[in-house]
C-alpha cells in the first residue's frame, strides 16, 4: 500500500447536468475502501433533485442518505465518507496542510471552471480546487456543457496550464462494454480513476488485454 492511499480524494458536485456522474465516482471510490470528502455545491440540488429524484438535506447530514442511495449500507463506507457544505471555507480540504490523493469536479458547471481559472475562491469546491493547484496535487475537472464557446475553453486551457486535466464526458464507442449508458459513466469513470492512481478498478475492459 502506497502513502496516497491514506488520504482522501476530494469529490465536487456542481450544478451542470450529469449529477450522476459524482455520484457513481463517490460509489467507486468507496468500493476501492479510498477515504473520500465530498462537497455539492449549493445550486446542484435542484439539478440532483431533477435527474435523480434525489432531496438531500445540507452537508455533514447528508452522508446517511447518499449511502443509502448508492446501496453501500455497510458501517465500513460510513467511516469513509465525508461530507461537507460548500460554505464550510473552514473545513480541512480548505487547507493545504491537510493532504489529499487530489480533487475531481464532476460534473464543472461553467461557472465553477471560470471561478477556477481566475482563482476566485468564493466557496468550499473553488477554494479546495486552488489550494489543489497550488500544493501540485492532481486536480481533474469533468466539464459539462454543450457547445463550448470561447470563454469555457479559454478558461479550460489556462486551468490546464496550471496542472489541470480536463476529462469531459465524452461518448465512447470502440469496446462493446461502453455501448450502454452505464457503460459510459463506466468508462469516464474509469478514466478519471485511472489518473487518481486507482487502476483497479475493473469499470471497463483494457484494449488490448
Ligand atoms: C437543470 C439544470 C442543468 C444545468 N446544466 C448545466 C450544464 O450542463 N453546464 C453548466 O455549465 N451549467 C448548467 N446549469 C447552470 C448552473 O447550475 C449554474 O450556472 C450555477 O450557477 C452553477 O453553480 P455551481 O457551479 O456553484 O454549482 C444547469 C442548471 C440547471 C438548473
Amino acid at each position: 500500500m502506497d502513502t496516497l492511499t491514506q488520504h482522501p480524494t476530494i469529490v465536487a458536485i456542481t450544478g451542470a447536468t450529469g449529477s450522476i456522474l459524482g455520484f457513481r465516482l463517490v460509489k467507486a471510490l468507496l468500493e476501492l475502501g479510498e477515504p473520500t470528502g465530498l462537497i455539492i455545491s449549493g445550486h446542484s440540488y435542484q439539478v440532483i433533485l431533477e435527474e435523480m429524484k434525489l432531496t438531500l438535506p445540507p452537508g455533514s447530514e447528508q452522508k446517511e442518505s447518499i449511502l443509502n442511495y448508492l446501496n453501500l449500507t455497510d458501517l465500513k463506507y460510513k467511516n469513509l465518507l465525508q461530507c461537507y457544505s460548500n460554505k464550510q471555507l473552514g473545513a480541512p480540504p480548505a487547507s493545504g496542510t491537510y493532504l489529499t490523493r487530489g480533487m475531481v469536479i464532476i460534473p464543472c458547471s461553467m461557472a465553477t471552471l471560470g471561478k477556477m481559472a481566475s482563482g476566485i475562491s468564493d466557496n468550499l469546491v473553488t477554494r479546495a480546487a486552488d489550494v489543489t493547484i497550488k500544493e501540485a496535487r492532481k486536480l481533474i475537472v469533468v466539464p459539462r456543457e454543450s457547445p463550448f464557446n470561447q470563454i469555457h475553453l479559454e478558461n479550460m486551457l489556462r486551468l490546464n496550464q496550471a496542472g489541470a486535466l480536463m476529462i469531459p464526458p465524452v461518448l465512447s464507442f470502440y469496446q462493446e462494454a461502453f455501448k450502454s449508458l452505464d457503460g459510459q459513466i463506466n468508462y469516464t469513470i474509469g478514466k478519471i480513476l485511472d489518473h487518481l492512481g486507482l487502476p483497479h478498478h475493473g469499470l471497463f475492459p483494457r484494449w488490448g488485454t
